[in-house]
């Protein structure tokens, strides 16, 4: 007797099994499975912008060693060399493409040669960007127009250019914001209103295309482990506290490993979420900062 509600409070909370895929809405797709097979990524084509240097680089290497084909972007054709020859032998392929994402002659170049050289596209991770220093006040809308530039409205050209091969796919548009497309930490220029409009971007684009079977992933990672870190920013630190030229504008975060963090992005992909913060903790601050704007600007005084 005592058993009998339990039980029927059990059959209650049953839910049906999906018949559509949860992540992207797409009826005609099947529920993922919980994980996905190890040789996921053999053979995907993908394109890395920012794939010369920095974490663009650590993605490319970890995809490379779960056997991927790779077009590296990037302005410089030197460096997009030696980073190619960085590339572990277990790719699949690795190409180059020497573009400048800010520039629609060059992203419209770039997806001719994707679908030349890969022949399709499974990943697009849009790694390119550039972050500043120096107060809001001193920025002029130039400096500010040439970071929406870079930092976002270069994710609406590419974007722009190669969902279509995406949507064929039902592949994986990746947009590398930061901490700051969700707070906005003083002394990092126009940084954060670019990241903060790529993360707008991000949005519209999961609603618009993810009933389509299009996955878009933001990443949004703190300050990542670099050699240079602490000399990055000097020629920009007059007039700045000294902390704000700092990794992370100064913030309490330790440096996250590109290698890691590069990791934790694929599996994102693989489980199609929507949005990856790292360090996860963050989260809390956000949830904070939304619910009483002064007491996260408080917390963001103590964390930097
Ligand atoms: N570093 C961090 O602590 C950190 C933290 C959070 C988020 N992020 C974000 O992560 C991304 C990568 O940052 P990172 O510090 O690893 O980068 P990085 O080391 O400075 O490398 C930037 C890469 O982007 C390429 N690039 C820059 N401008 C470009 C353009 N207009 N067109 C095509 N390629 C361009 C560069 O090659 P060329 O110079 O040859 O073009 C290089 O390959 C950025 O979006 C950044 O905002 C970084």
């Amino acid at each position: 007797m005592g058993m009998a509600p339990r039980r029927l409070a059990r059959g209650c909370l049953r839910l049906p099994a999906p018949r559509y895929c949860p992540f992207c809405h797409n009826p005609r797709r099947p529920a993922l499975p919980r994980r996905m097979p190890a040789d996921y990524w053999t053979n995907k084509s993908c394109v890395i912008t920012g794939g010369s240097a920095g974490l663009g680089l650590a993605i490319a290497e970890v995809l490379a060693r779960r056997g991927a084909r790779l077009l590296l972007v990037g302005r410089n054709a030197e460096r997009l060399a030696v980073a190619a020859a960085r590339i572990p032998a277990t790719a699949a392929a690795v190409e180059v493409c020497p573009a400048d994402v800010t520039w629609q002659e060059d992203v419209d170049r770039l997806a001719a040669t994707a679908q030349e050289k890969l022949g399709g596209l499974d990943m697009l991770c849009h790694c390119a960007g550039r972050s500043t220093r120096g107060g809001l006040y001193d920025t002029t809308p130039e400096d500010m127009q040439q970071l929406f530039d870079v930092n976002c409205l270069s994710a609406v050209r590419l974007a722009r250019a190669l969902v279509p091969s995406l949507l064929t796919s039902h592949g994986h548009l990746v947009l590398i914001g930061s901490l700051a497309s969700k707070t906005a930490l003083p002394y990092l220029g126009g940084y954060p209103a670019s990241k903060h409009a790529l993360a707008a971007v991000a949005q519209q684009l999961r609603l618009e295309f993810g009933p389509q079977g299009l996955h878009t992933l933001l990443a949004c990672p703190g300050p990542i482990h670099r050699d240079d870190a602490g000399e990055r920013y000097a020629h920009q630190a007059d007039g700045i506290p000294d902390s704000a030229a700092k990794p992370g504008g100064g913030a309490k975060i330790a440096a996250i490993d590109p290698h890691r963090l590069s990791e934790q992005i694929l599996r994102a992909c693989e489980r199609r979420r929507a949005e990856l913060i790292v360090p996860r903790s963050a989260k809390l601050l956000f949830t904070l900062a939304q619910l009483s704007p002064r007491l996260g600007d408080w917390i963001l005084r103590k964390k930097t």
